[in-house]
């Protein structure tokens, strides 16, 4: 029996739409068991408990691209990433199922393989690069195939979710975008994310400021999100940059200094106290695999 764990993770930050993506210390664990045919899962939302569970589409999909027949198994699914929030919970599963697979057939599947597999499932990179690799990640994709940049956040940042209670499903998120943009809006945003990820790599304070200034989802799908303008100028008043993470509807703020971090969580939990709302740290390794032993297991 073995251990599959995937960290969160928060992708665009803001201006890299569809291209960054930042692994976060939420997870989702899965412990994968052989068992002499079909599935049985246990744990996670029982309405997933069948063989649609995204876990397991994915769990296959990797035995399928290794070649071997989906062997029998029992997963045990443990998860503190919350569902349709932004915070890369499907990409989780997806890279959870595959890594799984992987494993139980002896790694023959290298990271870049993995991410192939994942992109193709998940439709977009950004979420599943950073729950292999780690940190930030920059992704694009060539001919249907996505390369990946590693970066190595300096670790001055520091972070905070404030996640609501009401979901927002990505593909609402995204239908509320334009179509196209001119080359003027294209490159202030090319821009922008890259000095977005310099600042992140070098820890600077000020130039993250300048580049934070997304025109290319945020404008749209802020009225999406219940509280938003609220979060951000709360925010703001604090000197923090606050943004969507991924589709929505979780907010992270990034910041240097960790008092101002807390003040904006205790106001955004007395403004909102159902919301989850929480500092997080950034994640360095992507999924991590671990043998359970017979001594834990009992
Ligand atoms: N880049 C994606 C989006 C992330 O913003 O729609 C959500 O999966």
């Amino acid at each position: 029996m073995f251990k599959v764990t995937v960290p969160a993770t928060s992708a665009n930050l803001g201006v890299g739409y569809d291209v960054m993506g930042l692994a976060v210390d939420l997870y989702l664990n899965v412990d994968f068991e052989p068992q002499p045919q079909g599935l049985t899962i246990l744990g996670g939302d029982p309405k997933f408990q069948n063989s649609d569970n995204l876990i397991y589409r994915a769990f296959q999909k990797g035995c399928e691209a290794i070649g071997k027949p989906v062997p029998g198994v029992q997963l045990t699914v443990d998860c503190d990433i919350p569902d349709a929030r932004g915070l890369g919970s499907s990409a989780a599963c997806i890279v959870a199922g595959l890594a799984g697979a992987n494993y139980w057939f002896d790694s023959p599947l290298n990271d870049t393989q993995l991410l192939a597999l994942a992109t193709e499932m998940e439709g977009h990179p950004d979420n599943v690069a950073p729950a292999i690799f780690g940190e930030l990640t920059a992704t694009i994709m060539n001919n249907k195939l996505p390369v990946v940049a590693h970066y190595q956040v300096a670790d001055k940042w520091q972070l905070a979710v404030v996640i609501p209670d009401t979901p927002l499903s990505t593909a609402k998120a995204r239908s509320v975008l334009p179509k196209s943009m001119t080359y003027a809006q294209a490159s202030y945003q090319m821009g922008h994310c890259t000095l977005a990820a310099t600042a992140l790599e070098r820890g600077d304070r000020e130039l993250l400021q300048a580049a934070m200034h997304d025109q290319m989802q945020e404008p749209y799908r802020a009225s999406l999100i219940h509280g938003f303008t609220e979060i951000k100028s709360l925010g703001q008043q604090l000197g923090l940059n606050v943004l969507i993470s991924g589709a929505g509807s979780t907010m992270l703020a990034i910041g240097q200094d960790e008092n101002k971090l807390q003040r904006f969580l205790q106001v955004a939990k007395r403004q909102h106290p159902t919301w989850r709302c929480q500092q997080v740290n950034i994640q360095q390794h992507g999924a991590m695999i671990s043998e359970v032993s017979a001594v834990a297991e009992a």
